[in-house]
């Protein structure tokens, strides 16, 4: 059970003035963690799937176990998600730039987070793919070419992103060549508990953080656990 003081105490006056949140593939575990975790900070989020019902049984799912974000959570396709402020890509590597494409009337101009990784496991290994373009990142920017793209959100295991009552301890790695998105997304991810956003450069550099993402799911086998990044020797991120 959460606590609204479990939630966030840092955040919870500000809802009203916080950015909407849409999640295209909000239905997995990734998106709707993410959901869950948003909302626990002040966002309102619409959960999307190709299906509303999908979409709809999600939300109720996460507002029944969270009660204090029920009223910040909504579902709907991923038109529905894609009407809000800031919209989130949490599809498997190879539907993202296919549904950000459907949606591209109502992406232009906005911030679209990417946090998809382009991997496949093979048997006990996790291989980086290369998607066109060299990363999912910019493979959804080439499809939306005026949405601006940052490029976030992909180090964080969907587990630790669900369970909201716990901060994360992360570094979140943002990249962009958008500066006041990547700007606005970091603003986001300082409002998370426990996770430091950092600006980790041009869109360019979301081939080796997505890469990475195979190293880190390595080590969860390895290590039996779920690791998060956090880098030494930038004491002021800001
Ligand atoms: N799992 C993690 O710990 C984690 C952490 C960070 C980042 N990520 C990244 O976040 C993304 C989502 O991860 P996940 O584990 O939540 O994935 P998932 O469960 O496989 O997929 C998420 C949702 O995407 C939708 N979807 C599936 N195939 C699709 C397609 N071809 N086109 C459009 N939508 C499709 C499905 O929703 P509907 O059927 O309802 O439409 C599904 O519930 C991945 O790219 C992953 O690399 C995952």
């Amino acid at each position: 059970m959460c606590h609204a003081g479990a939630v966030n105490d840092r955040t919870t006056d500000a809802t009203t003035s916080r950015a909407s949140i849409g999640i295209l593939g909000g239905t997995g575990p990734a998106g709707s963690g993410l959901a869950a975790r948003l909302a626990s900070i002040g966002h309102s989020v619409t959960i999307g799937s190709r299906s509303a019902d999908r979409a709809s049984a999600t939300r109720d799912e996460l507002a029944e176990r969270w009660p204090d974000i029920g009223d910040l959570l909504a579902g709907g396709d991923n038109a529905a998600a894609s009407d809000a402020d800031i919209v989130v890509i949490a599809t498997p590597w190879d539907g993202a730039a296919a549904v950000a494409q459907e949606n591209a009337d109502l992406l232009d101009g906005k911030i679209v987070i990417s946090m998809a990784n382009a991997l496949v496991r093979v048997n006990k290994e996790f291989q980086p793919l290369v998607p066109p373009r060299g990363s999912v990142a910019a493979h959804v920017q080439a499809a939306v070419p005026r949405c601006r793209l940052v490029a976030a959100f992909h180090h964080l295991p969907a587990a630790e992103l669900g369970e909201i009552d716990h901060p994360i301890d992360s570094d979140v790695l943002i990249c962009g060549d958008d500066p006041e998105a990547v700007r606005e997304v970091s603003a986001m991810v300082d409002g998370i508990p426990g996770c430091r956003p950092l600006d980790a450069g041009q869109l360019s550099n979301a081939t080796a953080i997505e890469a990475f993402t195979a190293v880190l799911l390595q080590l969860n086998v390895r290590y039996k656990t779920r690791v998060a990044p956090r880098l030494t020797g930038i004491s002021d991120a800001s």
